[in-house]
């Protein structure tokens, strides 16, 4: 498997790469909303505009692109003629200690799942969490009759676990204290927990299968893709960050 990281602007190094040949985008750039100087958008649904056509255009036929952003980083804007949404999934971050007091506060990111016409890979059994209903609860709920196709059936319990929904409350945002985080200063605006993208990963694609990070910040995608046996290509404008990511990489 070959796992490749380039140094440089991923919207003009797109342009390099053949049309059709992405089984998996994943786009964790930027939000529009921090100080940092690779984050100042003006019109952040603009930007997201471009970089839809952009990769698009490199993304096979029922490849997926996941897009990561805050709100309305999708509003108002016409995607459809590049790209299916299927789903809008709330990252949920109930621990974020920031209150507001004229509106209500934020605790989510979106992560927009979209696909070029339908999606070819979904791949539940790989992604399921555990059921949370407690045995006894459980066992009363299977005699509760649920209706399929206008019959009524016995409701069942997947033994793996069920499909995750869109809002994503069990994976944490990376604190102070995660093993993983590899420096503070990365916390919140760069670093993204492994399990998150690894849950992308496993859904949107199968071994062997040609994955992008246009933002390959500190290079958890990379290190996701190469435990589980995935292409990767990563493209990031920050040089220290791409030197960051090759010494993580030497450790998988
Ligand atoms: C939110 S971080 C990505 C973090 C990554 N998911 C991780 O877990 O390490 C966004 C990254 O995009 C990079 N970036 C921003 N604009 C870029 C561009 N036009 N081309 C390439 N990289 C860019 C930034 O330097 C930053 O590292």
């Amino acid at each position: 498997m070959k796992t490749e990281i380039i140094e440089g602007d991923s919207l003009k190094l797109v342009e390099t790469l053949p049309e059709n040949s992405v089984d998996l985008i994943i786009c964790d750039g930027p939000y529009g909303v921090t100080n940092n100087s690779w984050d100042k958008i003006s019109n952040i649904q603009e930007y997201n505009f471009e970089l839809i056509k952009k990769f698009s255009r490199i993304l096979k036929f029922g490849g997926a692109l996941y897009l990561f952003g805050k709100e309305n980083c999708i509003d108002f804007i016409d995607y459809r003629p590049f790209l299916q949404l299927n789903r809008k999934i709330i990252w949920y971050q109930p621990s974020r200690l920031s209150q507001g007091r004229r509106n209500f506060t934020n605790n989510y990111d979106l992560i927009c799942y979209f696909s070029k016409f339908r999606a070819k890979t979904f791949n539940l059994d790989a992604i399921r969490v555990p059921q949370l209903v407690e045995l006894d609860q459980r066992l009363r709920c299977e005699n509760v009759p649920s209706v399929r196709g206008g019959k009524f059936h016995k409701t069942k319990f997947h033994p793996e676990g069920k499909n995750p929904g869109d809002v994503w409350g069990d994976i944490k945002q990376l604190t102070y204290r995660s093993k993983e985080l590899l420096e503070k200063s990365l916390l919140r605006t760069i670093q993204k927990p492994e399990k998150l993208i690894e849950r992308i990963v496993k859904a949107s694609s199968n071994e062997g299968d040609f994955v992008i990070d246009p933002f390959a910040g500190v290079g958890t995608s990379a290190v996701v893709c190469k435990k589980l046996n995935r292409n990767f290509l990563g493209f990031e404008i920050n040089a220290a960050f791409v030197e960051i990511i090759k010494k993580r990489l030497q450790f998988i």
